[in-house]
C-alpha cells in the first residue's frame, strides 16, 4: 500500500488566512506552508482513495502526479472515506463536482450530518453527485470504486469521537468521528489513520496494534494553546483532540500503542511542534515520534 499524506494540516492550514500568531507569519514570509488534513492511499499505484477530503484537495493533485488525470477526465482519485463530517474533511467534495459521481464511505452518523445539517450530498446531486456508501463501525469493507471494482484495500471503521461538530452542536451524542485501520490483503501492510482522537484509549490501542505506520491526531500541544496565542476559543479536550505534551498527553503513549512508526498530522497552526528548534519538537523527536510534513510518502 502507498500512502501519500497530502495536508499535514488541521483546519485553517498554515498559514490560516485570519492569524498573526508566530508560526503563521513565519510560514507567510519563509515558508514552507501546510495545506488541510488529507491523506491519500492506494494498492496498486494506480487507482487512490482519499482520506477526507481537504479544502486544499485542488492543490493537493495538482501537487502530486500519481494524482493527475490519465487522459480526458479520466481521474484516478477512485473512493473517498471520510473520518468524520468535519468541514476540514469534507470541503473537498465540492471541488469534485466536476467529475464522475464520487464513492464516499462515510459512517452512519457522519452521512446523516451531510444529508441535513450540512447537506452537502443534496447540494453535490445536481453535479457529479455522490454515491453515499455506509462505512459501518467494526467490519472490515473491501473499498471498491465508483463501478464496483475492487481496490485492494480493506478499511475497519472504530468510533473515537461522540462529539458533533459545531454546525450540529445540538445532535447530541453519537458515533461522529472514527478511526480508520486500512490493510493491504497482498502485502499485509496496514496503516492506522486516527486524525482526531480525545483519548488514547482501548480503540485507539485497537486500531494501532500492529500497523506498519500510524498517523495520530497531532493537532495541540496543549490544552490552552489557542487561549496561550490570545485566541478565546476552545480548549484542546473540548474540541475533541488529546494534547500532544504534558503528563496526560499523546506522547507518552503513543509509542507503547504496537505501531513501527508514529507521525503526527492534524497539526494546528499554532503548535509549537512546527517549529524545527522548538524545545516541544526536540521531545517529540526524542519519543520516537515524527511530524507529519505534505507530501511524505509511506510503502506498507
Ligand atoms: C476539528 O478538527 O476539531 C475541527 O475541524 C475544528 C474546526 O475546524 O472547526
Ligand atoms: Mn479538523
Ligand atoms: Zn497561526
Amino acid at each position: 500500500m502507498r500512502v501519500v499524506i497530502l495536508g499535514s494540516a488541521a483546519g485553517g492550514g498554515l498559514p490560516q488566512w485570519n492569524c498573526g500568531c508566530s508560526n503563521c507569519r513565519e510560514a507567510r514570509t519563509q515558508g514552507p506552508s501546510r495545506t488541510q488534513s488529507s491523506v491519500a492511499v492506494s494498492a496498486d499505484g494506480e487507482r487512490w482513495v482519499l482520506l477526507n477530503a481537504s479544502p486544499d484537495l485542488r492543490t493537493q493533485v495538482a501537487a502530486h502526479r500519481p494524482l493527475w488525470p490519465r487522459g480526458s477526465r479520466a481521474t484516478p482519485l477512485s473512493a473517498v472515506v471520510l473520518t468524520d463530517g468535519e468541514l476540514d474533511h469534507t470541503l473537498g467534495l465540492v471541488l469534485l463536482r466536476e467529475g464522475p459521481p464520487v464513492a464516499v464511505y462515510a459512517p452512519a452518523a457522519v452521512g446523516a450530518l451531510l444529508t441535513t445539517r450540512w447537506p452537502l450530498y443534496a447540494i453535490l446531486a445536481s453535479y457529479a453527485g455522490v454515491e453515499d456508501r455506509p462505512l459501518p463501525l467494526d467490519a472490515a469493507v473491501p473499498l471498491t470504486d465508483g463501478r464496483g471494482a475492487a481496490l485492494g484495500l480493506e478499511c475497519r471503521a472504530l468510533a473515537v469521537g461522540r462529539r458533533p461538530p459545531r454546525y450540529a452542536a445540538d445532535a447530541g451524542a453519537g458515533e461522529f468521528a472514527v478511526g480508520l485501520r486500512l490493510r493491504d490483503p497482498r502485502t499485509g501492510g496496514t496503516l492506522a489513520y486516527v486524525p482526531a482522537a480525545g483519548a488514547i484509549d482501548a480503540t485507539v490501542r485497537a486500531l494501532a496494534d500492529g500497523a506498519d505506520l500510524l498517523l495520530f491526531d497531532g493537532t495541540f500541544w496543549s490544552d490552552d494553546e489557542l487561549a496561550g496565542v490570545g485566541l478565546a476559543d476552545r480548549s484542546a479536550l473540548e474540541m475533541g483532540h488529546l494534547p500532544i505534551g504534558g503528563p496526560a498527553g499523546s506522547l507518552r503513549a503513543l509509542r507503547s500503542l504496537g505501531a513501527r512508526r508514529v507521525v503526527l498530522v492534524h497539526i494546528n497552526n499554532t503548535n509549537p511542534v512546527l517549529r524545527p528548534t522548538s524545545p516541544e519538537r526536540a521531545q517529540v523527536e526524542a519519543a520516537g515520534v515524527e511530524v507529519g510534513e505534505d507530501g511524505m510518502e509511506f510503502e506498507l
